[in-house]
């Protein structure tokens, strides 16, 4: 979603603009815009297109200074055509980027309008660049301390003005913006890798902080206005996974990475004691009766899957939202409950208000299980785990996924040893096969020329249906979600028993219904539901345990997985599916790593 950069140097600071820019790319957009301020003018340039044509763009206009802002835009309001992207300009004097939405900006507007100033975007942030120029007299950040509590909703911006040429200012609430600190210069933007070749020295700004950022100083007012001393962090580089290696894509390049990312999320977890999840851990755990699990998309499925672990393994009733919905709903809060937050980025909006909404309604113990360390949710939380998948680059979440699953089942196995549910002979099998797990992923990659073949059938399709059972059903919805978000062919999950109580109507032979089949004690059940599907002509592609004896027909097409894995069984069962939808994808030509109207991080609602 939106991201954002902001520079004030005594160099030509455009060149960090656009690395910064491009290193934000991942996180989804559809135009882009730079601006400086030159000979006291504020000039820019912009682009529906790529960071790369941005690059050609400034290059050829020479567009260079000391002091400057740059953005990605992720259409929210007002189509993403040039006018509408950032940055904004008040007047030619005020130029402003905007991430979040402004939900008071038709009344904003209004006003503004009733003041004189003309609307020349469909955009939610020009009121905000009005309004700045409206109440400046003389002092930037003074200015955007008073224009920012007239606003509703979500924002992080960076703002520049043509009279205080080494000046930038930034302010943030619900959106996520970072303080980059140099040497006689000084950056923000949306996230630490925007900065990697910049500086490892940051400061996480926090709900309601303003910034000012000169060439030897920064300064930071909390939402009280009071000086607030922020800590300054050092987050190592990590500018080496942005980079593609032989890969044709950084999904496929992720899928890969799944055995190397899961060694070393594991790679702690020599015994399962509460201290994996922080030190004070094993109070908290011992004061819980039950799991709220509040996460969104793929990291939702991995909570779906958590939730039959933490009922099997450690007897623990378990619930599981979506954040969106739990955020607004009236809900009934158990304060024993312990509540799990699941995100690959730690910035998901609604993910964020839905741990906020847990945290106001009395919900103390609270647990991340997170990619991104230095992320809002991490910090808002009592406990974290940090899953070690290294930077997720595609939108498509794949590594993030199955090292959450991992996190998730350490907690339940945790669980279940602190529940007496676990005694050191269960503990010692759990840990060897999680040990034993990078090397049985490494034989469902080996799968690949196999799924590649099916791909091209999957390519010709309009409609797909996934099923699964039990703990595998979340792995056919995740299987869905993938093959919709990359392919844009529409696809469906069920639990494979609601098969004949609706979607069965739909089972023709134009439709491949993908299965799910691990070898578990549902595997009789399934089958009877594959003959369901076969009598009505329908073709089965299905991806089955070696021990289940499942094999090639007539309408049934058998790709065969490792033997049944246990309770780790859908960590395995993720991955071709994975594979199915970056295949069917790559054969109809989409944008695999930047799929149309998606965002890697969403940080507005
Ligand atoms: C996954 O492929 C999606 N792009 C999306 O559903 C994602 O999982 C969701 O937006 C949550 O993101 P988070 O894990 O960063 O919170």
């Amino acid at each position: 979603m939106c991201g954002i950069v902001g520079a004030a140097a005594q160099r030509d600071i455009v060149p960090i603009l656009i690395e910064g820019l491009r290193r934000l790319e991942y996180r989804g957009y559809d135009s882009c815009g730079v601006a400086v301020l030159a000979d006291g003018e504020p000039r820019r340039a912009r682009s529906v297109a790529r960071v790369a044509d941005l690059d050609v763009q400034v290059r050829k206009a020479h567009l260079d200074g000391v002091t400057g802002i740059a953005h990605t835009r992720w259409a929210t309001h007002g189509a993403p055509v040039t006018h509408n992207a950032h940055p904004i300009f008040s007047r030619g004097t005020v130029a402003l980027v905007h991430n979040g939405i402004i939900e008071n900006f038709v009344s904003l507007r209004d006003t503004l309008r009733g003041k004189g100033y003309e609307f020349v975007t469909q955009t939610d942030t020009e009121v905000i660049t009005h309004l700045i120029h409206s109440v400046y007299q003389g002092d930037l950040f003074a200015a955007v301390r008073k224009a920012v509590q007239q606003l509703h909703g979500a924002y992080a911006i960076a703002v520049m003005h043509k009279d205080q040429p080494h000046t930038v200012v930034g302010a943030r609430r619900g959106s996520p913006l970072v303080v980059g600190l140099g040497k006689g210069e000084n950056f923000l933007a949306s996230d630490t890798l925007a900065l990697a070749n910049s500086t490892d020295r940051f400061i996480f700004l926090e709900d309601g902080d303003v910034c000012e950022l000169t060439l030897e100083r920064v300064r930071i007012a909390d939402r009280d206005g009071h000086d607030a001393g922020r800590e300054v962090r050092t987050v190592a580089a990590c500018g080496c996974a942005v980079e593609l290696g032989p890969y044709r894509h950084f999904m496929q390049k992720e899928i890969f990475e799944q055995p190397c990312a899961i060694r070393d999320t594991i790679a702690k977890a020599g015994s399962l004691d509460s201290p994996l999840f922080d030190k004070v851990a094993g109070k908290v755990f011992s004061k819980i009766d039950s799991v709220l699990i509040l996460a969104c998309g793929t990291s939702y499925y991995s909570g779906l899957t958590a939730k039959y672990w933490f009922e099997s393994i450690a007897k623990i009733p378990t619930q599981v939202e979506v954040a969106s919905e739990y955020r607004y709903r009236d809900s009934v809060p158990n304060p024993r409950s312990l509540v799990v937050v699941i995100s690959q980025s730690g910035e998901t909006a609604d993910t964020l208000a839905a741990l906020e909404h847990a945290q106001s309604l009395g919900h103390k113990h609270t647990l991340a299980i997170c990619n991104v360390a230095a992320s809002a949710i991490v910090r808002l939380t009592k406990l974290a785990f940090l899953t070690e998948a290294g930077r997720e680059i595609g939108v498509a979440s794949t590594k993030a996924f199955t090292t959450q699953l991992v996190a998730l089942f350490l907690l339940a196995a945790t669980l279940g040893k602190l529940r007496g549910y676990v005694d050191s002979t269960l503990e010692a099998t759990y840990i060897r096969q999680l040990q034993d797990l990078p090397a049985a992923l490494s034989a469902v990659l080996a799968l690949e020329p196999q799924i590649i073949a099916w791909a091209g059938e999957f390519a010709r399709k309009e409609n797909v249906l996934f099923l699964g059972r039990g703990l595998h059903y979340p792995i056919a919805l995740e299987g869905a979600l993938k093959l919709k978000e990359i392919s844009y062919i529409h696809a469906e999950a069920y639990p494979a028993g609601e098969l004949k109580h609706g979607p069965l109507a739909l089972v023709t032979g134009a439709m491949p219904v993908v299965t799910v089949a691990p070898n578990d004690r549902l595997i009789e059940k399934l089958k009877s539901n594959m003959q369901e599907v076969r009598a009505r002509g329908g073709e089965l592609y299905v991806f089955a345990d070696a021990d289940t004896r499942i094999v090639n027909d007539e309408g049934l097409h058998v790709i065969r997985m490792p033997e049944n894995y246990g309770l780790l069984s859908p960590i395995l069962h993720v991955v071709p599916l994975q594979l199915l939808a970056y295949h069917t994808a790559c054969v109809r030509g989409t944008d695999v790593d930047k799929p149309r109207n998606l965002a890697k991080s969403v940080t507005v609602e």
